[in-house]
């Protein structure tokens, strides 16, 4: 009788001790985290709840956010993300790096790759002169379908056009189809498989003129190696590398921004 209660007592320490293991992994390893918040976590809740995260990051915002504020609306998706249910948005931390360089190129022409819910779209859109524009690639239909209703209440829709497809198409259309010239700012917040591939079209269908930026999401974690090992061996452009955390978490991340030189 007293064996088989500390057997048990055993496995339970043994299992407390793995679930405490588990919790302190997934705040500070990326792949743990996105394992459990991406996989898990997500799955259980949607299966519950018979809904989306992105919807309920979308009702959040109609019930929560000022109709018409940018800010109010990037406010009630950190708020909700950080608080509720993480989400891949580029977050506050590497939004301020994101602001700050819209703020430096003042672009008239923005491409993101990676709209997602269009939180970074609103972010950059807010930042948009007048007559500027930006476009924003997205494949997922149910995501393109709520980054415009979000974009939509932020009130920035004359500034953003949500074009849905894969990049790789995409991209080679910009020029006939979307009367691009050539592009001041990409913003790279895709598949991190497609960063390079993506950087690399840029430049055969003549997008990139001296003096375009590109800002990489994610190069850490998740992480993108081959981009960095492109960008960063290529004498046509010149990077710098702005250490961060991955979005809502204490894990490591970084942006790379990577001036064309022509
Ligand atoms: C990290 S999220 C983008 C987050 C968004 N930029 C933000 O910060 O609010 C990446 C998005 O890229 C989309 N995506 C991934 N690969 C793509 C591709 N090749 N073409 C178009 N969209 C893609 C995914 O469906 C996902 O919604």
């Amino acid at each position: 009788m007293l064996e088989s209660s500390s057997v048990l007592l055993f496995i339970v320490f043994v299992l407390l001790f793995l679930l405490l293991l588990f919790v302190v992994l997934v705040r500070k390893n990326g792949t743990a985290a996105l394992i459990w918040n991406e996989i898990i976590r997500e799955k259980i809740t949607n299966f519950i709840m018979n809904q989306s995260k992105e919807q309920r990051i979308l009702n959040f915002v109609l019930q929560n956010a000022v109709r018409g504020d940018p800010c109010s609306v990037m406010d009630t998706i950190d708020k909700y993300c950080s608080q509720k249910e993480w989400a891949m948005n580029v977050g506050c931390e590497k939004g301020l790096i994101l602001d700050k360089t819209v703020e430096e190129i003042k672009p008239s022409v923005v491409l993101e790759l990676g709209t997602y819910c269009g939180y970074s779209a609103i972010r950059i859109a807010r930042l948009l002169k007048a007559g500027a524009r930006l476009l924003t690639v997205e494949f997922n239909p149910e995501f393109a379908a709520i980054a415009k209703q979000m974009i939509e209440f932020a009130g920035v829709q004359d500034k953003v056009n949500i074009l849905e497809g894969p990049s790789e198409e995409i991209i080679p259309q910009l020029k006939k189809k979307y009367e691009v010239d050539t592009l001041d700012f990409v913003f790279l917040d895709h598949w991190k498989d497609r960063y390079s591939p993506d950087t690399i079209l840029l430049q055969e269908c003549n997008l990139l003129r001296k003096g375009s930026v590109l800002l990489a999401d994610n190069v850490i974690c998740p992480g993108a190696p081959e981009f960095l090992k492109y960008i960063r061996n290529n004498p046509s452009f010149q990077c710098t590398n702005y250490p961060a955390h991955l979005e809502y978490m204490e894990v490591q991340d970084a942006m790379e921004k990577a001036v064309f030189l022509g």
